[in-house]
């Protein structure tokens, strides 16, 4: 049974670095929403030119175009054993949305790992962070160093800061987030696959948190 994974938490709480983690070691893809614009707005299409302009406030790209940007990924060959999502769904709207694409595939959430961080932490996670430009592999010039500076380990390529990046769209993120996507906590909690993991501990830690919750994979 394909396993279909939803990465819930505020900005900056390490969806994306732990399901970078977990896409290797369980051999499932990695589905980031905001990498997914990210890519679109590198290449200039129309989408990531719509994107740009809701990214850079740090407030939510409309859910029509969200919905149908993942549905779109979600129908590829590589995610019929499964997929770990991140950054989707954000709203009430795109958790309906993803319900349904996976009902029509005969599938289901099989898990949704809160990870949870104060608040308090999240800023410094953010405004220091440095990412990846091939492949968005996160790195933190404090708590999670590149070998050498200004070039991912993991591929070579040159590391960036997120124009997003900056305090005052991160204070937006985070009031977004809580406005917006944390009921979202509560919906999952509901039908019994929400998993509240302490995202406030070393990064292999919270990803072995992780591996002991996650279902298995065949
Ligand atoms: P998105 O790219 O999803 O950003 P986000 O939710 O704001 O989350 P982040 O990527 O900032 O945080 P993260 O939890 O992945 O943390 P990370 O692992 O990098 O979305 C960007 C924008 O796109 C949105 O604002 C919105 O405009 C749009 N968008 C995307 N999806 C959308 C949707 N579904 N609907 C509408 N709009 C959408 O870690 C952060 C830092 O902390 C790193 O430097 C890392 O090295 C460090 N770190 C990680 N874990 C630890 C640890 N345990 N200890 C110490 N440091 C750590
Ligand atoms: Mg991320």
């Amino acid at each position: 049974m394909p396993v279909f994974m939803v990465m819930l938490g505020a900005p900056g709480a390490g969806k994306g670095t732990q399901a970078k983690q977990l896409s290797e070691k369980l051999g499932l893809p990695h589905v980031s929403s905001g990498d997914l614009f990210r890519e679109n707005i590198k290449n200039k299409t129309d989408l990531g030119k719509l994107a740009s302009s809701y990214i850079e406030k740090g407030d939510l790209v409309p859910d029509d175009v969200t919905i149908s940007m993942v549905k779109d990924r979600l129908s590829r060959p590589d995610c019929a054993k499964g997929a770990i999502l991140d950054g989707f769904p954000r709203t009430a709207a795109q958790a309906k949305a993803l319900d349904a694409m996976l009902e029509e595939l005969g599938y289901k959430i099989g898990l949704v790992p809160l990870i949870e961080v104060p608040e308090s932490v999240l800023m410094a996670r953010l405004t220091g962070r440095w990412t990846c430009r091939e492949n968005g592999h996160v790195f933190h010039t404090l708590f999670n160093p590149p070998k050498q500076s200004g070039i991912c380990d993991l591929d070579g390529s040159e590391l960036y800061q997120r124009p997003d990046d900056t305090p005052e769209t991160v204070a937006n993120r985070i009031r977004v987030y809580q406005e917006q996507t944390a009921p979202l906590i509560e919906y999952y909690e509901v039908t019994g696959v929400l998993e509240q993991i302490d995202g406030n501990q070393e990064i292999e830690q919270v990803n072995q948190d992780l591996l002991a919750v996650v279902p298995s994979v065949d």
